[in-house]
């Protein structure tokens, strides 16, 4: 009786063990499905060429309240603000280089009258296979910029995803290009300046907003950004 009674249990353990395999097996192709769905989703953003093309379709909504019509004339009225001539004017620079623009550069984050002083554009970069930011900004200084700072905020899919704030200075002592040069003495300067976008990062919808601020603290630029990786 004890023996029969053993027996079949013996027989099931045989079993599940046989199974164990199996069981490793599937979840195993389990994970590896998930993690592989993961990557797609999250990480496979395809081509540099097709992020690109995305960006270009995205319309962004006119981030000062001007109107950019194509062919309207200024001359006929001479009260066009500065804010809208330089929106126009920058406009351009995109439309005539045909640029795949993701921002604008202002003189002020928030200010309805706010003058455009560049623009964000997307370019693949070279060297990684990925893509780029740069930034084009056309600037006049009033004041010497020997310290300053430059603060960042980065919204992902709407919502917060990171900020940081660095000595404008020395915020790129450690790289191997270096594209920040202090002091600058007050005048005019053209500053077209590269931001590689990490390989890394995950598909979605990004808003940036960075910003430097002058020495007595005062904002000297804003530059808003949306693009889609
Ligand atoms: C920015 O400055 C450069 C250099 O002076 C100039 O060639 C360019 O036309 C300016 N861009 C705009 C849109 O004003
Ligand atoms: C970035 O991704 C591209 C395409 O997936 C790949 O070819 C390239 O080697 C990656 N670069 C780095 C630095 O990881």
């Amino acid at each position: 009786m004890n023996l029969r009674g053993i027996c079949p249990r013996k027989t099931v353990n045989m079993m599940n063990v046989r199974k164990v395999p199996l069981i490793i097996g599937l979840t195993i192709l389990t994970l590896s499905f998930s993690m592989f769905t993961l990557y797609m989703t999250m990480f496979n953003h395809g081509p540099p060429s097709e992020i690109m093309e995305a960006n270009r379709h995205i319309l962004l909504k006119p981030q000062n309240e001007v109107q950019l019509a194509v062919g309207e004339e200024d001359e006929e009225d001479e009260e066009v603000s500065e804010s809208v001539q330089s929106a126009k004017r920058w406009q351009k620079f995109v439309d005539d280089n045909k640029y795949v623009a993701i921002g604008d550069v202002f003189d002020s984050c928030d200010n309805k009258d706010r003058i455009t002083l560049g623009k964000a554009i997307l370019l693949p970069d070279k060297e990684t296979g990925g893509l780029k930011v740069r930034t084009f900004i056309n600037i006049t200084l009033e004041q010497p910029l020997t310290e300053g700072e430059f603060l960042i905020d980065v919204k992902y899919n709407g919502k917060d995803l990171y900020d940081n704030h660095w000595e404008f200075c020395t915020i790129d002592e450690n790289k191997e290009v270096r594209q920040v040069f202090c002091p600058y003495k007050p005048g005019f300067y053209a500053w077209a300046t590269d931001k590689k976008i990490p390989n890394t990062s995950v598909s979605g919808k990004y808003y940036t907003r960075a910003w430097l601020n002058g020495d007595d603290g005062r904002m000297l630029t804003c530059g808003l950004t949306t693009f889609v990786l």
